[in-house]
């Protein structure tokens, strides 16, 4: 026995919301389609590939499987399944005070997709009808900030080491959170446009005055110790490599660290700009992919240049970014750089790459110290002819040789690389919440690395 599932899809953005169609989740399928209304708008769809300019007339139709019951863009709506997860939780938890207690894993998915299947990260807004979308854009938002640094009783701290109890606490200053994916716990707040001082708000919606939407991602101190002011460096050095990095404050939240992060899916006037993850992307285009490091960097370059329908603007520069963001990571020991720390934005007309977000350097946790997630040119794979393991130079010679990018251009862009982290093994050493151990071991990853690229 099932019943077709169905919800509205809605989204900001135009000047005012608006429906962009009807989705569909039945027993063997997901499907969306767009209203006539919405593609006389000419704004963009749901995702890159899902495009109106292709599905404007054809109901966009995916066989659900084990890692996408829906469409690619609508399951990242929807936090990771561990029931670890903090955003699953959050919301189960809230669902379970409004005496909802969904019997499958999808009658939960499908229940936290209406919750909080909107007003989260990106231009999508999932609701179970029009009217509670009208109800929701229409409710006003709560404008106060609430001061988190001043001994208040919200004890978040407890929440962090997962005791529950203080759930209810977080749910009445926060309200039904939009969600995250990830693994780390994040809330999606506002604070004030000047900087983080303590305070913190609803996101923020409407042109709000003065306020800008962050993700607010806490240190989890046992497993991760010293993440916050780890990722905090690791954006910092990115930005003196040239990227655009957001805006990023270390905090202090009720004793527990966190870093606050200025959102790139909002212009200026908190409206939603288009995003997607590389990962919803590649996987609307090959129902292969099933996990956020399926396609190997090689097979991102490919789909960029050979994708029939464009997902960046610029395919060269895209393909160069690809190349300089390896680099980094390498030479920062980030291990993490797969498919969904990688994400398309709508800018002016053009898609391309976001600026640089989860940059961290998990290799200086053990158990994080691998590069598996980032498969390149080959590398530790054994070369057929010569039955030789290929190095990691020349897994990233391969590399670039497969995205277009010249032996010179690749030297000039590792040798700047080279030259922005230099001294980076010593700011690794001011980091004061950095267990010494995990220092050295990073040390250690990142020196070796600048052996091999040097
Ligand atoms: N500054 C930002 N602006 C907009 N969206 C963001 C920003 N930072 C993160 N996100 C979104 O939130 C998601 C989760 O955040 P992030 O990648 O920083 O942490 P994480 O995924 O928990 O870490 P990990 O990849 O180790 O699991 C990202 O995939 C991205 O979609
Ligand atoms: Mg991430």
């Amino acid at each position: 026995m099932s019943v077709d599932r169905q919800a509205v899809i809605w989204t900001r953005l135009g000047t005012s919301p608006l429906r962009m169609g009807q989705l569909y989740l039945t027993e063997r399928e997901c499907r969306f389609t767009y209203d006539l209304d919405y593609l006389a708008t000419g704004l963009p769809g749901i995702g890159a590939i899902y495009t109106p300019a292709v599905y404007a007339n054809d109901t966009i139709v995916r066989t659900r499987t084990d890692s996408f019951d829906f469409l690619p863009p609508i399951q990242a709506l929807i936090p990771p399944h561990s029931e670890h997860n903090f955003q699953r939780r959050l919301v189960i938890e809230y669902l379970a005070r409004n005496g909802v207690t969904p019997a499958s894993g999808l009658e939960a998915d499908w229940e936290i997709l209406k919750v909080s299947g909107h007003g989260g990260i990106g231009h999508l807004d999932v609701f179970e009808t029009d009217e509670k979308a009208l109800d929701w854009y229409a409710a006003p938002v709560r404008p106060e900030l609430f001061d988190v640094t001043q001994g208040t009783d919200f004890s978040l701290k407890n929440y962090l080491t997962w005791f529950d109890q203080d759930a209810e606490v977080l749910m009445q200053v926060i309200g039904p959170t939009p969600s995250v994916g990830g693994a780390i716990p994040k809330l999606l707040v506002s604070i004030p446009e000047s900087g983080w001082d303590g305070r913190i708000g609803l996101p923020a919606r409407f042109g709000a005055q003065g306020l800008v939407d962050v993700v607010l991602k806490f240190e989890q101190p046992t497993v991760y110790p010293g993440l916050v002011e780890l990722e905090a460096l690791a954006l910092d050095v990115h930005r003196e490599a040239g990227f655009n990095v957001p805006r990023h404050w270390v905090v202090e939240f009720n004793g527990v660290p966190a870093l606050a992060v200025e959102r790139f899916d909002r212009d200026g006037n908190r409206n939603p700009l288009f995003t997607e993850s590389l990962y919803s992307v590649l996987a609307s285009g090959d129902t292969r992919i099933t996990h956020n490091h399926s396609y190997s960097y090689d097979e991102v370059g490919r789909a960029i240049d050979r994708s029939p329908i464009e997902f960046v603007t610029n395919r060269d520069a895209a393909k160069r970014h690809l190349l300089a963001r390896l680099l980094m990571a390498l030479l920062t020991g980030n291990g993490d750089l797969h498919l969904e720390n990688l994400t398309i934005v709508g800018m002016a007309g053009e898609l391309g790459f976001s600026p640089v977000y989860d940059p961290t350097p998990m290799r200086a946790y053990s158990i994080h110290n691998m590069l598996s997630v980032m498969p390149f040119g080959h590398y530790g794979e054994t070369d057929e002819a010569t039955g030789a393991v290929v190095n990691l130079a020349a897994g990233v010679r391969n590399l670039a040789k497969h995205l277009g990018v010249s032996p010179a251009t690749l030297e000039e862009m590792t040798g700047k690389a080279l030259q922005v982290t230099e001294h980076y093994s010593e700011r690794l050493g001011a980091l004061v919440s950095l267990p010494e151990a995990n220092r050295k071991n990073l040390v250690t990853i990142v020196e070796r690395v600048r052996g091999q690229l040097s």
